[in-house]
């Protein structure tokens, strides 16, 4: 008796006997392969692309014979006649198993295919959206046996798809005849089916073959920018990014004054929902307009923010949150109608979901950035700080995850600093002191050129030299300390003390001039003492917060350190090293791990596995108040001193020479303002 054809799927490794005769597709469904359809098997789609292979595979044990597949039929001549097939590929819903087979599965062909993320650390994650094609030939309707249109739509789902219970709004109701006629009885579905097993739901229909594809918006909604990524759903792909200013901002530049202003103005809230909504379907408008897809193709958008982003967005008073207990409305993950936050710009029928909060504090951009770093994977203990107005910090390891927020304020971000401004061109970015000479030199956004390069004033023409970001500031305030101009207390020195004009005298205090372009009608840029008693707050919040964590674990140091947000990507280890804003550890342990939450949010989008991952993992994390820990004051007094007033920083010590320079000459040298801030 001769035995059924083996077959072998590669990658998987997958393989079994089947009968001679049964298409590839089918092969693969019963061998539990991963391989797509959208049509069903009927050769319309090319989803089910595969590459048959030919010759002895002594791996395999196997020899396929050149008439182990069926010839080319009617149905893949006709479709590569019209659409083309890649040398040596073949329709799998076709293609005829007769013999001994190995087929490969191009990963593009794969359903659950591997992604890789293009962000800092080279990571794979899993296609699995919630939303998928199913295209379905639907039984006419006949007269003696009477039943709705939706209903044989279902019944065809069910028949050829295996899909139970469905529901459709009554705006899709309203589309379903016409399209079905239209189609001549067969549609394309875009079907919803969350990650808890909920009833799925049709979000769209289309007559015939849907090809243009559905995609879906991962939206970072931070407090001063909102940052949103359009990914293709079937391949992961991003096809365009954008971000624009929160608008929220006229209304307080940091979450602590958008709650006061709820606060004092009854309805505030109604305000500024409405403003971060519109700025939302703006935001949809153009990225969609940019990569020449239809709005009405995005089915599905995922949200990560910081709680009162969070309960702005969603139309849920913040009050609660600018005070302790700092109570959340619902702290859990939200899948719900797009048209719930009028987000009209995009399909009516649109999902989204939005991450889970860790706490009143640390809300679903944590979560995110969570999900896209995976501390609890980590074997070494990895502190993760996503920079940002308010700091959130993840500690932990495979053992525990613990995490925190801490009021950094907008200093590094280039607010609250005399000549502070948001990163653009112009700004400058990175500094460098002569420990010698004192004399800086610097680089602006815009330009790859030093200030002392030749060129620079021709490169930098354009934008000008408008004033310091955040990167900027770090970096001038690190300098100032490497070169003996700063002492560790903060004080700047004199030009006596220094050995510099270059320290100016401003009050009873100094500052030190990095550029001087007021001959010309340009800008005097200086870091003044004020500057530094800023960023010494905000850095202070930061380690404290960081120490805080290290202390509900019990230790005193950590392994490696990850700067997540898009402000993190740009701040130079070393020179957040001397400032102290985190822990000592070697310099090549410190990495960057770009905007952490909008791929935290993109792999959300892409994946419910993830979803459900995610919606676990915060359960897990340990959440440290830092508002009401006592030891937080501890350290951040302690950690006021530049780098540290307690703490060794023995590994920054062994690679860059801090001067032990002392300023303090008796006055409080602009000392005031150590107080503690909370910001939501
Ligand atoms: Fe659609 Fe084969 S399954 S073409």
């Amino acid at each position: 008796m001769t035995q059924d054809p083996l077959v072998i799927f590669t990658p998987s490794g997958k393989r079994g006997r089947v009968a001679a005769g049964t298409n590839v597709l089918a092969a693969a469904r019963a061998l539990g392969v991963d391989l797509d359809s959208v049509c069903g098997g009927r050769g319309i789609c090319s989803k089910c692309q595969v590459s048959p292979s030919f010759g002895e595979f002594a791996k395999h044990g196997v020899t396929v014979l050149p008439g182990a597949l069926s010839d080319w039929n009617a149905v893949e001549a006709r479709y590569h006649e019209k659409r083309g097939l890649k040398p040596g590929r073949r329709l799998g819903c076709q293609a005829q198993i007769l013999g001994d087979m190995v087929i490969d599965v191009p990963a593009e062909s794969q359903v659950h295919r591997q992604v890789v993320r293009k962000d800092a650390a080279v990571r794979a994650m899993t296609m699995d959206p919630a939303t998928r094609l199913y295209y379905v030939e639907v039984a006419e309707p006949d007269m003696h046996e009477p039943s709705g249109d939706f209903e044989r739509l279902c019944t065809a789902l069910s028949a050829q798809w295996e899909i139970g219970a469905v529901s459709a709004r009554p705006s899709l109701l309203r589309r379903l005849q016409p399209v079905l006629r239209k189609g001549g009885w067969a549609v394309t579905v875009a079907l919803f089916a969350d990650h808890n097993g909920g009833p799925a739901e049709i979000l769209e229909i289309w007559p015939g073959l849907h090809e243009a594809g559905l995609y879906g918006l991962a939206i970072d909604l931070g407090s001063t920018t909102i940052a949103a990524h359009l990914c293709d759903l079937d391949t992961g792909e991003v096809k365009g990014s954008a971000g624009i200013m929160n608008p929220q901002i006229r209304f307080g530049e940091d979450l602590m004054s958008r709650v006061s202003y709820v606060m004092m103005n009854p309805g505030g809230d109604v305000e500024m929902t409405h403003a971060v909504r519109d700025a939302l379907n703006d935001l949809a408008i153009e990225i969609a307009r940019d990569a020449a897809i239809d709005p009405g193709l995005i089915v599905e958008t995922v949200v990560v923010c910081n709680p009162v982003m969070h309960h702005l967005l969603l139309g849920f008073d913040p009050v609660e949150l600018g005070q302790a207990p700092f109570a959340l409305v619902t702290s859990s993950a939200l899948t719900l109608p797009a048209a719930e936050l009028d987000l009209s710009a995009i399909n009516p029928r649109a999902k989204t979901y939005i991450l889970p909060c860790i706490a009143g504090h640390v809300g679903a951009d944590a979560a995110a950035v969570s999900l896209s770093e995976e501390p609890e994977k980590s074997e070494d203990l990895v502190l993760i700080v996503d920079v940002g107005t308010n700091a959130e910090l993840l500690l932990g390891n495979t053992t525990q995850v613990l995490a925190c927020s801490s009021p950094t304020g907008p200093a590094f971000e280039g607010a609250q600093i005399s000549s502070g401004q948001r990163a653009a061109p112009g700004a400058i970015e990175r500094v460098e002191i002569d420990p010698v000479t004192k004399v800086p030199r610097f680089r602006v956004i815009g330009s790859d050129l030093w200030s002392d390069d030749p060129g620079f004033a021709a490169a930098t023409a354009a934008s000008g030299i408008t004033g310091i970001c955040g990167s900027g500031i770090i970096e001038a305030v690190a300098e100032m300390r490497i070169a003996g101009l700063l002492d560790a207390s903060g004080l700047i020195g004199s030009a006596d003390q220094t050995g510099t004009l270059l320290s100016e005298p401003e009050g009873r205090t100094h500052s030190y001039l990095l550029y001087d372009a007021s001959a010309e009608g340009g800008p005097r840029i200086s870091v003044t003492q004020g500057d530094i008693r800023a960023i010494q707050l905000a850095k202070s919040a930061l380690y404290a917060g960081a120490r805080l964590l290290m202390d509900e674990i019990g230790v005193d140091h950590v392994d490696r350190v990850v700067l997540a947000g898009a402000f993190g990507a740009h701040i130079s280890p070393k020179h957040a090293m001397v400032l102290g804003m985190i822990p000592d550890v070697a310099l090549d342990r410190v990495t960057s791990a770009g905007n952490a939450a909008g791929t935290g949010a993109r792999i959300a989008l892409c994946s419910r596995a993830a979803r459900a991952r995610v919606e676990a993992g915060v359960r897990q994390i340990t959440k440290v108040e830092t508002a009401i820990a006592p030891r937080f004051q501890e350290h951040f007094v302690a950690a006021n001193a530049i780098p540290h007033a307690s703490d060794p920083f023995a590994h920054l010590r062994a690679v860059v020479p801090l001067p032990e320079v002392s300023f303090n000459t008796g006055g409080d040298g602009g000392r005031g303002g150590r107080r503690r801030r909370r910001k939501a």
